[in-house]
Order: structure tokens, then sequence, then C-alpha cells
């Protein structure tokens, strides 16, 4: 009998540790890697919806800094906005798996507009899953409002990626989120360069607005509005201190990094950046080991800052070595974002000082940069603008290619009857202020095809489709068609 009850003690004990585990650990499929297992399958909800920042599931936050850990609060930088997110997070929630598992999400549209949506794996192959790949018009017809599609893809190639929808604005008003592919330690040639490698130190970084994108991108497309954001989060987190009143504290709201001295601790940095807008990343007295950038390995590289662009990825190993304190996570926008910076805090566990932190930058003759955006040799800063990859070069990547093409990307000075009319409101008939470039690619707009290519492409009228050196229609026998794909 007393066996029995320590039995069931047991039982119970080892329930609420697998409990604690999976509730540390958020998903079964976030799990240590290892070559000889079978990959699992990985299903996940993401529910779409109109959704509020500082809405009233946030009670007391930023004031009370507890209330904006509560479910459903999506704090931002406490300035109140709509916006789509997922599962009422921001950023949405994280995808963390082992390189083959299969990756399922049941993505329900409840967007109240009846806008259509699709979700893009930023990074996945989708070798022999093309139809997966989320882009609306291309790959698939967006998901209708009130109705639902399941992703079912393969979670190849390893390394950091990103989701995010593909549809309207939804990018920019909260919908994306880490999707990160791990491997074992066989197949990590870094796996020896850090100590812990968890979902807590994924880091998306974005462009923020204090209004809907599409509010803000109607102004700028059809008048003199600007398209710029008015702030930058760290994982959805972030000072405004233009909004802040001194009565408010909103350093309560930044992201904290905890970490343990001596341990080495891999970061993986996503930029969600919107518009044109590098993001520039020091940490007060802490160097960057770089190892990884858009899901590749790279031979280790230190640096003390790095600039990443919208969609790239790079992984860094920070050793926490110094002195047990708080040290400012800085983010500096560039380009359009250069009148915005945001901060995280790295915070030393064993540090009694919970504040904000008082550390400086290295000073900048000690910088090694990687990524620079646009700046000459100098004496004293060292850019760095080349990794080396650590997979030797596939001796068929040597041969020459069968077909060259040369792609021309530039913002032209054109009448594209989206923004201007030639005869009412001509660009070159108006004043500057109301000028709208439009990007192309070899002289060629983008126009969305009236039926997604990729499965119904004897749908699409073909004199929608052209290219630069002809300027006529590609004929439909150049492109497969449906059934080739199915
Ligand atoms: C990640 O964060 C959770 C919640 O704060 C914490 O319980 C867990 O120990 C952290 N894990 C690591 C590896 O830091
Ligand atoms: C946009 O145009 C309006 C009306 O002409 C003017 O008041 C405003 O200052 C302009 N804004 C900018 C950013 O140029
Ligand atoms: C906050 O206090 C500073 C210094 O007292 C003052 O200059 C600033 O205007 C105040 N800001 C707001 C938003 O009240
Ligand atoms: C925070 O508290 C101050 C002082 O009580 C108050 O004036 C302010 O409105 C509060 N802020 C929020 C966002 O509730
Ligand atoms: C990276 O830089 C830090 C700080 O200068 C140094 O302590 C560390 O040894 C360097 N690591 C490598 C692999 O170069
Ligand atoms: C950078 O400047 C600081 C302070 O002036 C100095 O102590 C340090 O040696 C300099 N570092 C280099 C690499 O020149
Ligand atoms: C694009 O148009 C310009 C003239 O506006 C022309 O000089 C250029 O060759 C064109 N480029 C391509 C790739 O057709
Ligand atoms: C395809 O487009 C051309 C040119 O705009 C038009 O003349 C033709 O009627 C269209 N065909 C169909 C089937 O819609």
């Amino acid at each position: 009998m007393a066996d029995k009850k320590k039995y069931r003690a047991v039982i119970s004990g080892l329930l609420v540790v697998t409990l604690l585990f999976l509730l540390a650990n958020g998903h079964p499929c976030d799990r240590q890697c290892e070559t000889n297992r079978q990959p699992m399958t990985c299903e996940y909800d993401f529910v779409i919806e109109w959704y509020a920042t500082m809405s009233k599931a946030c009670f007391d936050c930023p004031n009370v800094t507890l209330d904006c850990q509560r479910e459903h609060c999506i704090a931002a930088d406490g300035f109140p906005r709509a916006g789509t997110f997922v599962n009422r997070k921001l950023p949405g929630p994280s995808i963390v798996v082992c390189h083959n598992d299969k990756i399922i999400v049941r993505v329900s549209n409840k967007l109240d507009n009846s806008e259509g949506t699709t979700i893009h794996w930023h990074g996945i192959h989708q070798r022999d899953s093309q139809w997966m790949d989320g882009v609306p018009m291309i790959t698939q017809c967006p998901i209708p409002s009130h109705t639902s599609f399941t992703y079912r893809f393969t979670a190849n190639p390893s390394g950091t990626h990103w989701w995010h929808s593909h549809s309207g604005f939804h990018r920019s008003d909260g919908v994306a989120g880490p999707l990160v592919v791990r491997t074992s330690q066989e197949d990590n040639p870094h796996s020896a360069l850090y100590d812990v490698d968890s979902d807590n130190f994924t880091v998306m970084i974005g462009d923020w607005l204090h209004q809907t994108t599409i509010e803000k991108f109607v102004q700028h497309h059809h008048s003199n509005g600007s398209n710029k954001g008015e702030n930058i989060l760290i994982n959805g987190r972030g000072d405004f201190s233009l909004y802040a009143s001194n009565l408010t504290d909103y350093s309560t709201l930044l992201t904290r990094f905890n970490v343990e001295s001596g341990l080495r601790y891999r970061f993986r940095i996503i930029s969600n950046a919107a518009v044109f807008c590098p993001f520039q990343l020091t940490i007060d007295q802490h160097s960057m080991l770089v190892i990884s950038t858009d899901g590749n390995d790279v031979e280790p590289f230190n640096v003390t800052s790095l600039v990443i662009h919208g969609g790239e990825r790079f992984d860094f190993v920070l050793t926490a070595n110094q002195n047990p304190l708080s040290y400012w996570f800085r983010v500096q926008g560039l380009a359009d974002c250069k009148l915005s910076s945001q901060k995280a805090i790295l915070r030393y566990v064993s540090s009694l000082d919970e504040l904000k932190p008082t550390s400086f930058p290295l000073p900048f003759n000690d910088t090694v940069e990687l990524n620079s955006l646009n700046k000459a040799k100098s004496e004293n800063v060292h850019y760095v603008t080349a990794l080396r990859s650590v997979v030797k070069l596939d001796e068929k990547m040597r041969d020459s290619p069968d077909e060259v093409h040369f792609i021309g990307l530039d913002f032209k000075k054109v009448d594209n009857p989206r923004f201007h009319h030639p005869n009412y409101y001509p660009i070159k008939g108006i004043s500057r202020g109301n000028h709208l470039y439009s990007p192309q690619l070899n002289n060629i707009t983008f126009l969305s095809p009236p039926s997604p290519v990729l499965t119904q492409f004897a749908d699409a009228n073909s004199s929608l489709m052209c290219d630069s050196s002809t300027g006529e229609n590609v004929p439909d026998t150049e492109v497969p068609t449906t059934k080739e794909f199915l």
C-alpha cells in the first residue's frame, strides 16, 4: 500500500515535471534534436484577428509591470492602436522544431473586414510542396475571412527563419513570428560554441506605426503623407519617450534577456522591417560572435555591431562574461528609420539591478561592424562585408550556368495608374512632395494576377504576362501547367 502511494506520488511528480517542462518550453516539438530520432509532427493553431494594443487585457500596464505580461495583453510601446494579430500575441507564436519535422499550421482567418490572408514561411524551401509557400495569387488563393486553411510542410532547411502574412499590410500590422529549425549536435558545426539555444533568445525586430498601415499608406500613395513608422519594437516591446508622460515609466515594457554569468547564448535575430529600415544592433560591453545568417552557417566572426535588413537573419553567440549587471541591448534605425531607436535589456540573473541599466556602448574606435549601410573605409572602424560559408562549394555550382538573367531594380518616375493619372495629376506635372516613384524589375511593375499562377495558370489572361526583352507576352507553353504540379 505504502509502495503504491509512493508510486502514485512519483507518477504525479513526473506529471508535474512534464507539465512544467511543457509550460517552460511551450510546445513538445521545442526539444533537443537528435540524429537517430524519428521526426515529429508539430501542430499549431493560428487565429488571425483585428485586435488592439493596450487593450482591456492589459489592466494597469505599464504602471504595473506584471499586468503587461498578462495573456492577450499586447503592450507594444504603450501606444493604443488597432492591428492584425495571431493568437493575440506580438510577435506571433514561435514555431521551434527539429530538421525534417512535419509542420502543420491551421490558420483561421477571423478578420472582421473580410480581407483574405496567407502565411509565407520565409526560408523554407517547400520542395515538393510549392503550393504551401503562402504567396497570394501566385501559389494559392488567399484564405477568405471566416474560413481556415491548413499548411503542411517539412522543416527544411535548418536555421533561423521567419513566418509572416504575405497579404495586404498584415505583416507590418502584426502578423509575423519566428520559425526556428534546429539540428542535432552532429549536424551542427557550431554546437561547441554555445551552451544555451532557447526561444527566450530569439529576437524579432520591426518598425512600428501608431496607426494602421493602410491608413498611412493610402495617405502616402495618394497624398503627401509619410510612410515611415513612429517607432521600433524588439520582440513586440518598446519605450516611446516622445509619447511617454513623466508620470508613467514606459521602461517597464522593455524586453529583458536574462542570462547567467559564464554561459554562452545563441541569439537568433530576425528583422521584420516593413519599409527601408535597416537596424544597427549593439550590446553594451559585449561582442557578438556571428555564426549563421539566413539559415546558413558561417565561419565564426566576432563583431561589436551588425546591421540587419528586412527579412534577414543573423545568429550570434553572446558570452555572459562581464560584470553581472544590466546592459542596454540597442537598436538604431537607419535610412527611412533613422529617427527611431529602441532598447531592450540584457540582464545577468545574479544582478540585484532590476532598474534601468546605466551602461555605455563600446567606444566607436573599437567598433567592428558587419553589413554596414553605405559606409566608406575608415581608420578606426572596421567594416566587415564578407562572411565565409562553412559548407564547401558544391562542384556543380562552379560550372557555368545554363542561362544568365540580369534583373534591374529601381524606383521609376512613371505614371503608374495606381498612383498618378497622365492627364489629371501626372508625375511630371505636380509638386515634388506628391511624386510617387514606382518600384520596377526590368521596367516592369508587378500586378497581381487574377488567379494563382501556380495552380490555375490557364485562368489568368495570358496578355498579362510579359518580359522586358520582348515587351511581349510569354507564351503559355513556357510555364508548366497545373497537372505537372499536382
Ligand atoms: C526562458 O524563460 C522562462 C520564462 O521566463 C524561464 O522559466 C526559463 O528558465 C528560460 N530558459 C532559459 C534557457 O533561459
Ligand atoms: C501636405 O499637404 C498639406 C496640404 O497642402 C500641408 O498642409 C502639409 O503640410 C503637407 N505635409 C507635408 C509633410 O508636406
Ligand atoms: C518630462 O519632464 C521633462 C523635465 O522635467 C520635461 O522637459 C518634459 O517636457 C516632460 N515631458 C512630458 C511629456 O511631460
Ligand atoms: C500611471 O500612473 C500615473 C500616476 O498615478 C497616472 O497619472 C497615469 O495615468 C498612469 N498611466 C497609465 C497608462 O495608466
Ligand atoms: C570575441 O571578442 C571578445 C571580446 O574582444 C573576446 O573575448 C573573444 O575571445 C573573441 N572570440 C573569438 C572567437 O574571436
Ligand atoms: C579607443 O579609445 C579609447 C579611449 O580614448 C582608448 O582607451 C582605446 O585604447 C582606443 N582603442 C583603440 C583600438 O584604438
Ligand atoms: C528600362 O527603360 C530605360 C528607359 O527608361 C532603358 O534605358 C533601359 O534599357 C530599360 N531596361 C530594361 C532592362 O529594359
Ligand atoms: C485578355 O486581355 C486582352 C487585352 O486586355 C483582352 O482583349 C481579352 O479580351 C482578354 N481575354 C479574356 C479571355 O479575358
